[in-house]
Formats: C-alpha cells, structure tokens, sequence
C-alpha cells in the first residue's frame, strides 16, 4: 500500500489534482485559489508544488493530494486512493486474506460488489429486451452496471453467504430482511437493478425497477437500499460518480428525477446528469454539486408534483449557493419519455433552452395571468421567496431589476417587499471539511501570547527555510538562537507541532517572505527583530520581578535576577551587533 501511495504521488502533482476542481493561479513562489472548503471572495488557498501540499488560510484546513481528495470528494482514505489510482493509472493491489480483520465498512464494500457482480450475471434476455425497449444500450447497461434480482427468495443471500459474508453483514448491507423463521428474505426480488455508488464509483447500494411477470402488482415501483453505514440517500446523486468530470467540465449539472432518466440523459450525451433517487434534493446534495460546479439545471417532470419537487429543489439549490436554471419539458413527458418519444435533440433542445429560475417563474406566471393586479401579487408571494434565497448579491440585484421591470415599479419597492418577507429558516452557506484550527492559548496574559506568537513566526520561517532545496540562511544557526531565547520548554513545544502545522506554518512563511526580492536579508532581519523583541519582553519581566525583590529586600533573589538582567542586556547587545 505504501508503495502505491508513492507510486501516485510521484505520478500526480498536487497542482494536477487541484486544478482538476479549483482554478488556480500563480502567486509569487506557490500557486492560490478561490477556497474549495469555504466561502470567500478572495484567495486564501495556497498550493505548493515543490511540497506536493495545499493549505488555506482562511479556514486552516491543509495536507497533500489524499486528503485534498478525501474532504472534495468526500471520501474516506481508501476512497481518495481509488480515485487518485485511476487517475495516475496505477494499480491498486489488494492485500488478499490478510490475518487482521478488516474493517466493517471495507466489508461492507466487498459485499455490495460481490453482489453488483451477481445482479449483473443474472441479466435476463427479457430484462435485456425491457432494457432494449426503454431505449437503454448495451453500453449503458453495461457502464452502469444495471442487473436483474429473480424471483427466487433468496438466492442473493445465499450466493453472499457462499462468499464467506455472515448474515449480520448482509442485513447490515440492506440486501436481505430476516423473516419469522429467523432466517434471510432477499430485499429486491423481481426487480432491475441500479447499483448506486459513492463519489469513487464504489457501489454503497442499490435501486430496483419492478420487473417480470411474478412482480406483486401491489409493490412499489422502485425499491431503494435502506439507509446503512454506506448509504444514505440523501448525500448521495445516483450517477455523479460517472458524472462528475463532465460536471466540472461543462460547467453545469443537470438534475433529473429517477434512474430511467439520468441512463437516458447519459446516451443523449449529456453526461453531467445526476439524479436524486426516492428523495428530495437536499442540502447535502447542494453541497455535493457544488464541488464541482455552482450552476444546476433542474429537469424534472413537468406533472404537477414535478412542478412542486421542482420549486423545492430549486429553493434547497438556491439557498446552497447554486444558480438554478430550469428546463421546461412537455407536460406529461419525463426526459426519459422525452428522449425515446421526440428524440436526443429536443431533450439538447430543452437542456439549452433553459432559463434562470426566476426568468422562468416570471414566464410561467405572466403566461396564465394576464390581469397586472393577479400577476403581481402571484410574483410577490411566489418569486420573492426564491429571490430571496439567491445568495449571490450581484445576481440577486439583477432579478430585483428584472422583477421591477415586469411590475413596472421601482427596484426600491421591491427591495422592501423582499425585506418584509418571512425569513426563511434554509440553510446559509455551509462551510466544508475539518477545521484544525491552531488555537493560542487563551489563559496566558497578552504579552506572553504575543511573544509565543512572534516565537512561532520565527519558527514558521525556520521550518520554510528548511524545506527549501537551498535555504538561504543558517537553518541550524538560528534554531540554536531561538531556542535560547524562548527557553527549551517552549522551543520543544514548537517542535512537537503535527506535520498539519508544520505546514501551515511553511505556507505562511512563504506567503509572507516568498515574494521577497531578498528573502534572506529580510528573514535575518525578521529573525533578529523577534529574538531581540523576545530577549526585551524577558528583560522587562526580570526588571519587574528585581523591583519586587528589591522592596522585599530578599538579597539571595536580587543577586539572582540582577545576573539574569546583564545576561540579557549583553545578548540583545550581541544581537545588535550582528544586524
Ligand atoms: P417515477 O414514478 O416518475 O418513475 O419516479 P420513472 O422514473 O418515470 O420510472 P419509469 O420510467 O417508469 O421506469 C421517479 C423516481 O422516483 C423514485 C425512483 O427513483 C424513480 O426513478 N421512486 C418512484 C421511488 O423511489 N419509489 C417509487 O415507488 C416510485
Ligand atoms: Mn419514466
């Protein structure tokens, strides 16, 4: 595993994986963008190529490309590596029947694959020509995995049991439910099945299609996984792992409703559609699109609890800081329906022809009321609510000129029409990944705190300077003077840092010095100006404690601090020397 860890490393640079999600640009000696992880208007997020490490410094969150991958993607270690591996081209090579036992959620993995592999050897010739019928290829059929669960009651169990899975594993899986007699009921029978997987493709659980002539006529059209330690539908979009880079491609994510109708948009060849699966659209899954791209089409049925799930999605996008277009489909047509009744082109058609939210509610509204009094107060107690959720200011104001124009008021007016509105207790913008915040210690006084704090710059430059190919000053010189000055204790604290720090520390070194026209001269006298402001701040506090002694008349203790004040004096003078 170490070896593979190396191995991509030494293929990918961070600047590649980074920019595959964040536009980066030069900045002196590292390269910064937009924060990924956070909201900001101005670049705090640094990347170093000669480190193969990023850092942000406006929410302190930093490391290589494993955990870049990890907190954008939203994976855990061996997720980001899978992902990195494709991506490198190299081999991931599982340690097969390693003694130690392995974790529940690799388990789990394994199952869900064992039994995607299963539903997919089943694939009836009647499922294939269903599949044929629905304007499904074989391609697609085959990219995406789709299988058949038969009707037996159990042979999905069974043939996991064979594969050494224990019925705990395949209960907590969701694929089977344990019956009176105690023993295991396969959760889909009779139904086509959508493996549905995490952001590295790997299958977390599935979605099946009632099929075949056994089907109870009572059952619900599709069945979904239960939610599990993999799966939890709300987080995730069925197809976006196949959708992802054609996401972030294009620009654009298009949301669709059901399974039939992401394979559908997929052949048509929008290949940057995702779908929500037996759920709304939620937060979490805003968070999800918004990795990759912060413009959404919503094309969902255009039947009345479309229209509905639509205007929820629509305000859930909005309030995740998405801009939100809609796709207005022939009524009574889902994009399915659209694609294999009318073709791939007006699907293109619609893809293309959507309209910003608002637009489109404008639209729909003035469409059915011709009457200004009933279009106006439709708009203020429809659109303004939406207007409301945009949180982009500048897009915000330009709906509020559209929204004036169409009422023919001032923008003023509205503007006190959408203050007066209800506050809408959605989501504000979420911030992303693990704060490891550095805390400075908050019980000491100011004057120690800022000595710790100069300490640390001082290190901070120290640690730059080192992982530098050519430092251009006496790393170990300096480490020396520092250390003498702060004292061992709190040198030692300083060299205990996590790595984590440690480069946060490099990265704010080189932000602060790495433009420099003479970083060396400037870090020596950095350097000097903090040792000598370090050695001032002890002398201060020997003065004050040689006062007390003095009023206290305790010989022993004056002799002790007078010696500790000429030490200090003479070391400042030495440092003024060398300036
Ligand atoms: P629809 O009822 O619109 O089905 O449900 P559909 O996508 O047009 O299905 P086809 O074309 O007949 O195959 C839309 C989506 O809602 C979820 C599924 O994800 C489905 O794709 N759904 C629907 C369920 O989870 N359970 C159901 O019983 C029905
Ligand atoms: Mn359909």
């Amino acid at each position: 595993m170490a070896d593979t860890v190396q191995q991509i490393k030494d293929r990918l640079s961070i600047v590649d994986v980074v920019s595959q999600y964040v536009k980066l640009e030069r900045a002196g000696a590292s390269m910064r963008a937009r924060c990924p992880f956070h909201a900001e208007r101005t670049p705090s997020f640094h990347v170093s190529s000669d480190r193969g490490t990023y850092h942000c410094f406006g929410c302190n969150v930093g490391g290589d490309i494993f955990s870049f991958v990890e907190a954008i993607e939203g994976l855990d270690f061996k997720g980001a590596l899978k992902v990195l591996a494709e991506r490198a081209g190299v081999e991931l090579i599982y340690e097969r029947g390693s003694k130690e036992k392995k974790d529940e959620r690799e388990r789990l993995f394994e199952l869900l694959e064992a039994a995607t592999i299963f539903y997919t050897s089943k694939l009836t010739d009647a499922a294939k020509q269903y599949l044929k019928e629905r304007g499904i290829t074989d391609v697609t059929t085959q990219a995406f995995r789709l299988g058949l669960a038969g009707d037996s009651w159990s042979e999905a169990s069974e043939h996991l049991r064979a594969k050494t899975f224990s019925d705990k594993e395949i209960l907590d899986a969701g694929l089977a439910k344990k019956n009176e007699r105690g023993s295991l009921t396969d959760k889909f029978r009779n139904r086509i099945i959508f493996p549905i997987a995490d952001s590295a493709g790997r299958v977390i659980g599935f979605s099946g299609r009632i099929f075949g002539e056994n089907a109870s006529p009572d059952a619900p059209k599709y069945l979904n996984s239960p939610e599990t330690p993999l799966f939890h539908k709300s987080r995730i979009l069925y197809g976006f792992d196949r959708a992802k880079m054609a996401i972030r491609k294009l620009n654009c994510a298009v949301l669709v409703e059901g399974q039939m109708d992401l394979l559908a948009s997929h052949q048509a060849g929008w290949g940057n559609t995702v779908a929500v699966s037996g759920t709304a659209f939620t937060p979490e899954h805003a968070v999800l699109v918004k990795r990759m791209t912060e413009n959404l089409v919503l094309a969902l049925d255009a039947d009345e609890a479309g229209i509905k799930a639509a205007g929820r999605a629509a305000r859930t996008a909005l309030q995740g800081g998405l801009n939100v277009k809609v796709a207005r489909l022939p009524a009574g047509l889902d994009p399915a329906d659209l694609i294999q009744k009318e073709g791939v082109d007006a699907w293109k058609k619609a893809i293309r022809d959507s309209k910003d939210i608002i637009m489109f509610l404008l639209d729909v509204l003035e469409e059915h009321m011709p009457q200004k009094d009933r279009f106006r107060r439709a708009v203020e107690a429809i659109v303004l609510p939406f207007l409301s959720d945009v949180q982009s200011p500048i897009a915000r104001e330009q709906h509020v000129h559209e929204v004036a124009n169409r009422l023919g008021v001032s923008e003023a007016a509205v503007n006190e029409a959408l203050i007066k509105l209800p506050t809408s207790a959605g989501a504000s913008s979420q911030t992303l990944g693990p704060t490891t915040a550095m805390k400075s210690d908050a019980k000491t006084s100011p004057r120690a705190a800022r000595a710790t704090g100069r300490a640390r710059q001082a290190f901070s430059i120290l640690l730059w300077q080192q992982s530098l190919a050519k430092p251009s000053i006496d790393v170990a010189g300096y480490a020396r003077d520092l250390e003498a000055t702060v004292g061992g204790e709190a040198f030692a604290a300083l060299s205990t840092l996590s790595e984590g720090e440690r480069e946060a520390l490099r990265f704010s070194a080189e932000k602060l010095h790495g433009k420099s026209a003479s970083p060396e001269r400037e870090t020596r006298v950095l350097l000097l100006v903090i040792l000598k402001e370090l050695l001032a701040s002890e002398l201060d506090d020997a003065a004050m404690a040689l006062k007390k002694a003095e009023n206290a008349g305790d010989e022993e203790e004056i002799n002790r601090l007078m010696g500790v004040c000429k030490l200090l004096t003479t070391r400042i003078g030495q440092l003024h020397e060398n300036v």
